[in-house]
């Protein structure tokens, strides 16, 4: 049942952007002194002080007017070049927007695409955007439930069977938020070539591209398809180069499909911050070994994770292969909301309860390891005796 929060001359379709599943937990935990948080989406490093300076330097040099409103000409050539390269396809810079932050890109390509009464596909647990923008636009999200004990992999088969002559569109994010999945490259391309050969859009969320823990390469879908068409990749600096704050993002597409999103982004953002995107050119243009330092941490860390999970047998768990998350559950029936709270009140340790990312995962919770090694130790401590003393 949607809350009746606004008023009766507002358009009610806000009423599909639920509030945040984690404000309670937040509130609870600000009133404490040793809270410490697995709960956190952004990196914990700091900005590389190189790209800090690049964007300084740029309003400094008087750069704070507005630039083209597909984004800075030298970022879009540097991103064409990087995404070119990297999935060995042809890019120019009018295969891409630059928006505000991935976010952005995403409000662009899901209000577009999810035609009302249409269904669009979605994998759950999924990143919290998803749902309540499709419902937003009018159509019906489709959850394809993954499960922990399945390391959140997608069920080929399943996925192609939701889809039908409704569906418009299938999101897939990958690395993924809140799991930690990285969709393996059979099913990914089994998911790819079966939508686009249907004329689905996939709407791919890669913000943590950057971010694979085993050395995988190229996760995004690009690598699968010719056709720009039906793909709509959207990425940003805010993991990659720890500048969440920055707000610099970008769609990747046909350019016919760029050019009727970019007249859409003049009606929202009109363009994105402009020393932001002189500090975005530098994070490329610079010494990329910042996001292999990061990546190596994060790896660390999930493999460290991945052990101290093990000395809680309440959790089914896995081995996450992107990102910073890893979403155990509970079994099943559980109340990881109810948990989750009394677990913060009486240890100080925050995890996000698994609701907030669907319905199907009520019984799990996520865990962020965007935090010091030493934070991950003492978090897990006081959370294996907790629930050896259940
Ligand atoms: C899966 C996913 N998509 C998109 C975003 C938003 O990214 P941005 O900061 O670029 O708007 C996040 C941020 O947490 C995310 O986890």
């Amino acid at each position: 049942m949607k809350e009746a929060i606004f008023p009766a001359q507002w358009n009610q379709a806000l009423a599909s952007l639920p509030p945040s599943g984690i404000r309670n937990m937040l509130k609870l935990a600000s009133t404490m002194d040793n809270a410490i948080h697995l709960s956190i989406g952004q990196p914990d490093f700091p900005t590389p002080h190189f790209i800090i300076e690049a964007s300084i330097r740029a309003l400094n040099d008087g750069k704070t007017r507005y630039t083209v409103d597909s984004g800075l000409p030298e970022l879009l050539e540097v991103l064409a070049k990087f995404y070119g390269d990297w999935y060995g396809r042809n890019l120019g810079p009018e295969n891409l927007l630059v928006t505000c932050g991935a976010s952005e890109a995403l409000f662009l390509a899901i209000t577009a695409v999810a035609v009302p009464g249409s269904e669009v596909v979605v994998l759950e647990p999924s990143f919290i955007n998803y749902q309540p923008l499709v419902e937003f636009a009018g159509a019906r999200a489709v959850p394809i439930v993954t499960t922990a004990s399945g390391g959140y992999q997608p069920d080929v088969e399943e996925v192609i069977a939701a889809f039908g002559s409704a569906t418009s569109a299938i999101i897939l994010n990958s690395p993924g938020n809140p799991t930690g999945v990285v969709i393996e490259p059979e099913r990914m391309k089994a998911i790819v070539s079966e939508a686009v050969n249907r004329g689905i859009t996939v709407i791919s969320d890669e913000v943590y591209d950057r971010i694979t823990l085993d050395g995988q390469d190229r996760p995004g879908v690009m690598i699968w398809t010719d056709d720009l068409d039906h793909i709509i990749s959207i990425s940003s600096v805010s993991k990659t180069y720890s500048m969440p704050g920055y707000r610099v993002g970008w769609l990747i597409s046909s350019r016919e499909n760029v050019e009727k999103l970019r007249r859409y982004h003049i009606y929202s953002s009109t363009v994105n911050n402009t020393s932001a995107q002189w500090a975005a050119l530098a994070a490329f243009q610079g010494d990329q070994n910042c996001v292999a330092e990061m990546v190596g941490q994060y790896t660390r860390r999930r493999n460290r994770v991945v052990e101290l999970l093990k000395h809680i047998p309440d959790f089914q768990s896995y081995r996450p292969d992107g990102a910073f998350y890893v979403m155990p559950s509970l079994p099943a029936g559980s109340n990881a909301s109810a948990i989750a709270e009394q677990l913060l009140h009486d240890t100080g340790v925050c995890v996000v309860p698994g609701a907030t990312f669907g319905q199907s995962c009520a019984n799990a919770v996520r865990i962020s390891f965007a935090n010091s090694m030493e934070n991950i130790e003492t978090a897990f401590e006081r959370m294996t005796d907790w629930f050896a003393q259940r």
